[in-house]
């Protein structure tokens, strides 16, 4: 395969072709329902668009990776979407967004009492798949997951709107609500693959650091991410008061007249045409979306150097370009 031509998600996407056709199927297959004809309208609008499907190709590359031949790899790998499309559809309708996988959102479509019950559905859905793997040890994995997901987003609501949110706070809530998703999708892998400790520990560490790295980057696009790209649209953290890394990083060094800007648009919520444009130069005086990114890069070195434990296998090579490309697109 030519590398230099393909995305590393795409080089991964194409190796596990197959599978992902089956991990599409049984998530077709499962996001309906007999009896409430607003959860098919409401899944098929979200999965219709896509989607990286970045999650279920880590839970099946694990498993490759660790030489699993069974077809449960199918089932996590279905699961651990519904999880994420579920907490996609609670997000939208706590951040109030108007536009996800370049399409309006559930909650503006339809309405707030439809995507949070769908996804409720979509929660209850993905644990009766994995109960049918019969692994108690990956339902501890994803129901703990599940878990501390929802506490990432609950700290985020404590977090947002208050200046003294640090960078420690921020990655509390980071490896919460996005990381904690991530290293239970490349675990599970390992674990169904009945892969040695070691494996799993190195799998888990991945995950998390690409967790980690992957919402920094989400974080930076919602500052300068073009809408097209991210099928999301700008501003939508600064508009919902979100204390992120960039904004952090400039508060940290700001003058008492910025604070003042801060304080006024992000703790008083008071804003104001042009406050946006405002917001940016003063992240870029400081250089704080540079000093993310940089953060961002580390994190992807970090989840790099775990899989350097694995062994050597064309997968495992994927994995550690996807690293790249996840602070890659930026760019
Ligand atoms: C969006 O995740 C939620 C975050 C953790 C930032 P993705 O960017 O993976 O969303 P899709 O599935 O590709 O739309
Ligand atoms: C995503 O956080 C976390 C979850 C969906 C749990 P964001 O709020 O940054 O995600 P987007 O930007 O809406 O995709
Ligand atoms: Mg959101
Ligand atoms: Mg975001």
């Amino acid at each position: 395969m030519d590398h230099a031509a393909t995305k590393p998600h795409e080089a991964l996407a194409a190796h596990l072709d197959g599978k992902m056709q089956d991990v599409d199927a049984l998530i077709r297959d499962r996001m309906a329902s007999r009896h409430a004809p607003r959860i098919p309208e409401v899944t098929a609008h979200l999965v219709n668009a896509g989607g990286k499907r970045l999650r279920p190709m880590l839970t099946l590359a694990a498993a490759d990776l660790c030489g699993y031949a069974g077809h449960y790899d199918v089932h996590l790998a279905a699961t651990v979407e519904f999880i994420h499309t579920a907490t996609l559809l609670h997000d939208d309708v706590v951040d109030e967004s108007a536009q996800r996988r370049g399409r309006p959102t559930a909650n503006l479509l339809f309405d707030n009492k439809s995507s949070v019950l769908t996804g409720d559905y979509l929660f209850a859905r993905a644990f009766q798949l994995m109960v049918e793997t019969g692994s108690l040890r990956v339902l501890d994995i994803l129901a703990n997951a599940s878990a501390t997901i929802a506490e990432g987003e609950v700290l985020q609501l404590t977090a947002a709107r208050n200046l003294k949110t640090d960078e420690d706070i921020y990655l509390q809530v980071v490896r919460g609500k996005t990381a904690a998703l991530f290293s239970a999708a490349t675990e599970v892998g390992g674990v169904i693959a009945g892969a040695d400790a070691h494996r799993i520990k190195a799998l888990y560490d991945y995950g998390d650091a690409l967790g980690v790295a992957f919402q920094i980057v989400d974080d930076l696009l919602d500052y300068q991410g073009d809408t097209k790209a991210t099928g999301k649209n700008v501003g939508d953290d600064f508009r919902e008061r979100k204390l992120t890394l960039p904004v952090i990083k400039a508060v940290a060094v700001g003058t008492p007249e910025e604070r003042a800007f801060w304080s006024r648009t992000i703790e008083k919520g008071d804003q104001r045409d042009g406050d946006l444009d405002e917001a940016l130069r003063l992240l870029h005086l400081h250089g704080a979306l540079d000093a993310t990114q940089q953060d961002a890069l580390h994190w992807a070195g970090r989840a790099r150097d775990q899989i350097t434990a694995l062994p050597a296998h064309p997968v495992r090579e994927m994995l550690g370009d996807l690293a790249d490309y996840v602070v890659a697109r930026l760019r």
